[in-house]
């Protein structure tokens, strides 16, 4: 049996489709803190079971005849470190042999302040003495394109990344790999440093929401703070601020840069371009 950790997200989502495309939905397990959100799941004949990375005595009954698991990273910043311990250590303890978990872009040595807690998982992944495969994610192209409308709307992008060239891909292309591993890696201990095919700058990505939508769009080059800054003024949390706001400014050095094109070999086909996801976010 596959199973997925934070099945109710966007990523996880996307990962049990691309398994269900290739697996019966008998053998798949989608673990989700609140399994009233997975009815559409369960209506296909997916197994659906509860799985709260808080709630550390009841993960590993969950885990129950599972034999490979993909550990989503939580989207809790700040709690993940003991969150994904809890998942590894009940993994061990209910007999799963393999665990596939979503990491950082380079996280042995990236700059990001969300590094650290990739850094301390993927230890304790290795330390576990679990067959395993590190799918170290860079961004999201949606990390961009979901304020795609706002920015068309305004003429402007703003960030810190200056000429830095960002490697991003679509959930989609990082949930096919996932799966793929999930449902076809053999071999275990492996790490995978996944990113987009071709790599853009913020000015690059102004420039495509011009061509696009047909209306002037510049990029705006703003320091971390006067970033952080403004998304708390469009209703950002402080603390999530502060994190676009490191890692916008961490991308300007190359942190979020990869030209090794491993994300295209692994699932087979090219990732989605730039120019194609924001035509869908405008569309
Ligand atoms: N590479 C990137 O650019 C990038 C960008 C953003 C995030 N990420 C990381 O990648 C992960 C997946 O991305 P995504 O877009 O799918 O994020 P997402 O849509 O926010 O999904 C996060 C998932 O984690 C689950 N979760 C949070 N706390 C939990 C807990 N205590 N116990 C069990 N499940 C819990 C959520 O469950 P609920 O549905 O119950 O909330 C949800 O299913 C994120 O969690 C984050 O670690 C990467």
């Amino acid at each position: 049996m596959y199973a997925v950790t934070g099945a109710s997200g966007q990523l996880g989502r996307l990962v049990v489709q691309e398994l269900l495309a290739k697996t019966d939905a008998g053998n798949i397990v989608a673990l989700v803190r609140d399994p009233g959100k997975l009815a559409d799941l369960v209506a296909q004949g997916v197994v659906v079971r509860r799985f709260d990375y808080n709630d550390e005595t009841t993960l590993a009954d969950a885990l129950a005849g599972v034999d490979r698991l993909l550990l989503i990273s939580s989207s809790e910043i700040g709690r993940r470190e003991p969150q994904h311990r809890a998942v590894i250590s009940a993994a061990k303890s209910a007999g799963v042999g393999f665990i596939a978990y979503t990491s950082l872009l380079k996280a042995d040595t990236s700059p990001l302040g969300l590094a650290g807690e990739h850094r301390a998982t993927e230890a304790a992944i290795k330390d576990s003495g679990l067959s395993y495969v590190l799918l170290r994610n860079g961004w999201y192209l949606e990390n961009y394109t979901m304020s795609a409308g706002m920015e068309v709307a305004h003429g402007t992008v703003i960030g810190s990344t200056g000429d830095g060239r960002v490697s991003a891909a679509s959930r989609a292309d990082y949930a096919a790999a996932a799966a793929k591993v999930l449902l076809d890696w053999s071999t275990g201990q492996q790490t995978l440093e996944l990113a987009g095919d071709d790599s853009f700058t913020l000015a690059d990505y102004a420039a495509t929401l011009a061509n696009v939508s047909g209306k002037p769009v510049v990029y705006q080059y703003l320091p971390k703070d006067a970033f952080s800054a403004a998304l708390q003024n469009v209703g950002l949390p402080p603390a999530v601020a502060s994190v676009v706001a490191d890692s916008s400014a961490n991308a300007a050095d190359g942190a979020l840069f990869d030209e090794r094109r491993e994300l295209s070999r692994l699932i087979g086909r090219p990732t989605q371009t730039l120019s194609d996801a924001v035509t869908a976010a405008l569309a």
